[in-house]
């Protein structure tokens, strides 16, 4: 993919220089074998800034119209692919830069006017970013509507509910889902939120300290489709919050992921039996000839880790750096395009593997329905009849330990051993099915089938404002025009 010919391509910054760098720096410090990724995004940013030189008088218009010609004919070989990567133009500003002035020849050399690198791999990065942002939260959707599906679908089933992973308390399948659901919820707004912080531009911070020319910040941050500029130069070049608010916000929804597949594994055993993975979401074993393998939900688990891998290098390799640009921050790239790429691919393989799972109802509820998780109801119905919470608790804490020595459940028992425990239970007791201990949870932000009905349509709304908002902006994403949607 690269070629290596510095003989060809003097260094652009060479002026200083006596001899060529040696083989081995070019080889360490070149970035374009992955910051090729912000070719348009380069590119766009170049005829935005040549736009605003021409319309400041710091170049002519007949030079604007020249750069602005070249750097297109550029995008084009770069999309046809004919475009030449070469390690010794160092990274994708110069390699553009270098091509221009191989195409238009010397007004290429005024692009560059009232710019530096930092500043322009800043603008180029925070355009790449937000696209990336909107691209994760429109899977983030995707994901979120197929845990609806899955609810709407089974709309009935009902599920134990767990702590400590032991049997708890009966609950709805949709309650279930609907946690999830709160979570990528909250995975949207913390992307939207990025993108807020992402979305201001550096471009005109030159260097470190600002330029000398009289450039107008806002109209090329108004071109790029940026809400605002960065206010301090210094922070503009040197400020990479953006990038670790992208990877903290990409390992919380990794995590969520991580979490939900994590269930699926354990759902999907003969174990526990409560669902079963379509075949074209699973996969078998080599030696064993029975086996149907969770390997997309334990891929989904076992990413999770290079996720938070990639944060926690970025907020290493800030942690040092006194103000402005290092080239340590060359090393902001690799780990978020890493992150994107790997959330992007679960993001898209996870929607239709919760689709094609079945889940089994009966399985479930008779599970809801067994390991005592109707205990607290039969405490709750004796607080009903006039006993202390506490007292109840002791009570049916006793029954269960009887059931357990005499290898019984609830339903097991005769009125008479129930007598054995409190009168009370002799004369009546609670109804004992799962089903019922929903019902009895009517309660804001509760299991039972009314509040879960109502949860499901405010839920809509709250994805609704999400929705809009990611199309909106992925209408936007694209094309190098898109990218100059103000001009
Ligand atoms: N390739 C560089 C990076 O990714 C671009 C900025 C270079 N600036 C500099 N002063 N050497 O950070």
């Amino acid at each position: 993919m690269l070629s290596d010919n510095a003989e060809q391509s003097p260094k652009l910054w060479g002026g200083r220089f006596s001899r060529p760098t040696d083989a081995l720096v070019d080889e360490l410090n070149a970035s374009i074998g992955f910051d090729q990724r912000f070719a348009r995004h380069d590119i766009a940013g170049s005829i935005a800034h040549s736009r605003m030189l021409a319309r400041q008088q710091i170049i002519s218009d007949a030079d604007q119209t020249e750069i602005e010609r070249g750097l297109r004919q550029v995008w084009d070989e770069i999309q046809a692919g004919t475009h030449e990567f070469r390690l010794s133009d160092e990274d994708i500003h110069l390699s553009v830069e270098g091509r221009l002035r191989e195409v238009i020849g010397e007004p290429a050399g005024r692009l560059h006017t009232a710019r530096s690198r930092n500043d322009q791999v800043a603008t180029d990065f925070r355009m790449w970013t937000r696209e990336a942002l909107v691209m994760l939260a429109a899977g983030v959707i995707d994901t979120t509507d197929a845990l609806l599906e899955i609810g709407d679908r089974y709309q009935d089933a009902i599920m134990p509910g767990y702590t400590h992973l032991q049997r708890a308390q009966p609950v709805l399948l949709r309650h279930h889902m609907l946690a999830y659901g709160e979570m990528l919820l909250r995975d949207l707004d913390r992307l939207r939120e990025t993108f807020r912080r992402t979305n201001v531009s550096p471009l005109g911070a030159g260097a470190l300290a600002g330029v000398t020319y009289p450039v107008d910040r806002n109209f090329t941050a108004e071109l790029l489709g940026f809400d605002g500029i960065c206010d301090n130069s210094l922070d503009a070049v040197s400020d990479r919050d953006f990038v670790i608010d992208t990877l903290a916000a990409c390992s919380q929804i990794s995590m969520h992921l991580s979490r939900l597949a994590e269930e699926l594994v354990i759902w999907s055993t003969p174990e526990f039996g409560f669902i079963e993975l379509d075949d074209a979401f699973a996969t078998g074993s080599s030696i064993m000839p029975q086996k149907k393998n969770p390997d997309v939900a334990e891929l989904i688990r076992g990413k999770t880790g290079r996720v938070y891998g990639h944060l926690i290098a970025m907020l290493t390799v800030n942690k040092g750096l006194p103000l402005t640009y290092n080239k340590d921050l060359q090393e902001d790239k690799e780990g978020v395009f890493d992150t994107v790429d790997t959330l992007g691919m679960i993001l898209r393989v996870l929607p239709p593997m919760l689709k094609s799972t079945t889940f089994k109802p009966e399985i479930m509820e008779r599970a809801a329905g067994g390991g005592f998780a109707l205990a607290t109801d039969i405490a709750d119905y004796l607080v009903t009849q006039g006993m202390p919470f506490r007292d109840a608790h002791e009570v049916v804490g006793a029954v269960v330990g009887y059931c357990d020595r005499e290898g019984k459940d609830f339903p097991d028992l005769t009125p008479e051993e129930w007598q054995q425990f409190s009168p009370v239970l002799a004369e009546g007791r609670p109804p004992l099915t799962p089903r019922d201990a929903v019902q009895a949870r009517n309660v804001a932000g509760g299991t039972g089938d009314t509040v879960v009905e109502s949860a499901r349509s405010e839920f809509d709304g709250k994805l609704g404002k999400m929705r809009e908002w990611v199309s909106r902006s992925t209408d936007k994403i694209g094309t190098l025009d898109d990218l100059l949607g103000a001009g």
